[in-house]
């Protein structure tokens, strides 16, 4: 059986609690041990499932250039297409917290530029939070940010806006130098106010170590099972982005292929002169539906 199919005896929307997500609910569900689940969200008819499923923060990802607009890297999406998609996201989403991310060198020039990029993301695409890539180098504007009321969520490790220098999408922090330097850039975030931390393609024993040491919630990505919470790209997730599926993502249903598979039927249905129905038999239908 696929674990498509597995059906939970009592559905999610029975068990989640309806109570909106904030952020400082987010330390609390740490300190609960209360695991924190997030997925991206590009539109609002997307928002509205996750949040029917639960799943307690919706980030409109950077990912976006990958998933929705098929560029090779996030590095072209621009702040006003972020903006965008959260104002679809905030429209579908009630309960779950709703992450804004900064696209690339929309935060780097200067804390101020970073002031008002962030603040369009929150005045005109209506997110709760915003999330930006770095260790030390953007602490500044992170703790500005904070201080004037804008939740930051922080992201190290694989971070896809520095691909580039990076040498690729490849596992960061795998020597003893690097894990110490990335553990120092997360006590630097949470120090500067940051409210959460993604950890994206680092060893497992260093999320373990970092999340050991910070208060804030860590949010893992290919970060083993020791992190706070967990997220991946939804379109990964439901199986609908095939081009490339990262090693650490699972695919919880297949709906490329049921959506093939739809778009087909539809096709031999307008090719035949099978769809529509005439109005008369379309009626007698509907009559049939109401007595049953
Ligand atoms: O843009 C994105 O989707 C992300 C997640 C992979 C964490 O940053």
């Amino acid at each position: 059986m696929s674990s498509a199919s597995v059906r939970p005896a009592v559905s999610n929307h029975e068990r989640v609690p309806t109570k909106k997500v904030r952020v400082p609910d987010l330390a609390l569900m740490k300190e609960r041990g209360q695991r924190i689940v997030m997925l991206t969200a590009y539109d609002a008819t997307m928002a509205r499932l996750f949040d029917r499923a639960g799943v307690d923060l919706l980030l409109v990802g950077d990912s976006l250039g990958n998933v929705i607009l098929g560029l090779d890297t996030t590095i072209p999406v621009t702040l006003n297409a972020v903006i965008h998609h959260t104002r679809a996201v905030t429209q579908g989403a009630c309960r779950a917290l709703v992450v804004a991310d900064m696209p690339f060198l929309t935060y780097q020039v200067s804390a101020e530029q970073a002031m008002q990029n962030a603040a369009r993301l929150f005045q005109e695409g209506g997110a709760a939070a915003v999330k930006l890539e770095g260790g030390r180098p953007v602490v500044d504007t992170i703790r500005k940010l904070t201080e004037a009321g804008l939740p930051v969520m922080g992201h190290l490790g694989l971070t896809p806006q520095h691909a580039h220098r990076l040498g690729g999408m490849r596992q960061q922090a795998r020597n003893d130098e690097a894990a110490q330097e990335l553990i120092l850039d997360a006590l630097a975030l949470e120090d500067a106010g940051a409210f959460a931390l993604v950890l994206e393609a680092i060893p497992d024993s260093v999320a373990k170590e970092v999340t050991s040491r910070l208060k804030i919630p860590t949010i893992g990505i290919g970060a083993g099972p020791q992190c706070d919470g967990q997220v991946l790209v939804s379109y990964d997730v439901l199986g609908l982005f095939d081009e490339f599926v990262p090693s650490f993502a699972k695919q919880y249903a297949h709906l490329g292929e049921v959506v093939v598979s739809a778009a087909e039927t539809f096709a031999d249905e307008v090719r035949r002169g099978v769809f529509p129905a005439s109005s008369a038999a379309r009626r007698a239908q509907a009559h049939i539906s109401v007595e049953k």
